[in-house]
């Protein structure tokens, strides 16, 4: 399926659209099945959106997968989503990569609850498209904003107490460059499905002035046209970056 880009303005692509894959929990229940089939039925979804990222030129998709919050759910549930994320990734890696989508993983990737396997598979699919340059797709697993904050302040701490910094250099640049991923551009667009209108400890620093768009639509039922009207919508906003509306800084 091709998507319908007349309306679309070349020149204001979103560069960075973050997803939070929401509400399959809700989708499964409305359908007698149990909560992991509205997983299963996420999958589509989202590869269907990532060629409809490709379609559009967006240049980095950030695909929430797996929150630091989410191991408080059933031992049934996350061991399915380890699971079922490293399987994933396994089938999809030889067409990702035939497409040109480079694959990162943004998380705390040192947790011991991370089976070795899902480690070794994502590790083996960076590496193997670590070369392709029209879509950079971020899969955010094991991914909580607040800790990777944290983790890039100890970094910064641990530099300056060895001496190869003083505090006075840490600033706005130094703490971007010691997050999980330091050379992915802030967010402009953050797409949340099934309604909730909350970040749920995504992309907190990097969305400092996202657009916000949320289609009221759960996340199995989102597909490329979804990514579209976003976009559209996106296009339709004023941002500012705390300029006046006649002079938005560059
Ligand atoms: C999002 O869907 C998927 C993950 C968190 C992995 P949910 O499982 O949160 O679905 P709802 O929000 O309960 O419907
Ligand atoms: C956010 O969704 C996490 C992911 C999509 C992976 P949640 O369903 O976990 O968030 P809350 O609990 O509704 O805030
Ligand atoms: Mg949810």
């Amino acid at each position: 399926m091709s998507l319908d880009l007349s309306g679309l303005d070349a020149d204001r692509i979103p560069r960075h659209v973050g997803l939070i894959l929401d509400g399959n929990g809700r989708w499964a229940n409305a359908r007698g099945l149990p909560r992991t089939a509205g997983h299963a039925a996420g999958e589509a979804a989202l590869f269907d959106t990532v060629e409809g990222a490709l379609e559009i030129g967006i240049e980095w998709l950030s695909a929430y997968t797996f929150s630091t919050e989410n191991w408080s759910r059933s031992e049934e549930e996350v061991e399915f989503l380890m699971w079922f994320n490293e399987d994933l990734l396994t089938r999809r890696r030889d067409d990702l990569h035939a497409q040109g989508v480079r694959m990162l993983f943004a998380g705390d990737m040192d947790d011991p609850r991370i089976p070795d396997r899902n480690r070794k598979h994502m590790a083996e699919a960076a590496e193997m498209t670590a070369g392709n340059t029209d879509l950079s797709l971020v899969f955010a697993f094991n991914y909580g904003s607040r800790r990777e904050i944290v983790e890039a302040t100890r970094s910064l701490a641990a530099r300056a107490v060895a001496g190869e910094m003083t505090p006075d250099e840490i600033d706005e640049t130094a703490l971007a460059g010691s997050l999980y991923i330091p050379y992915m551009p802030d967010v402009d667009l953050i797409i949340r499905s099934s309604g909730e209108h909350r970040l749920s400890n995504f992309l907190l620093w990097q969305a400092a002035y996202a657009e916000f768009h949320f289609p009221g639509i759960l996340w199995p039922d989102f597909d490329r046209q979804a990514l579209l009207d976003s976009v559209l919508d996106y296009q339709s906003r004023d941002r500012r970056f705390g300029g006046a509306e006649d002079q938005v800084p560059d």
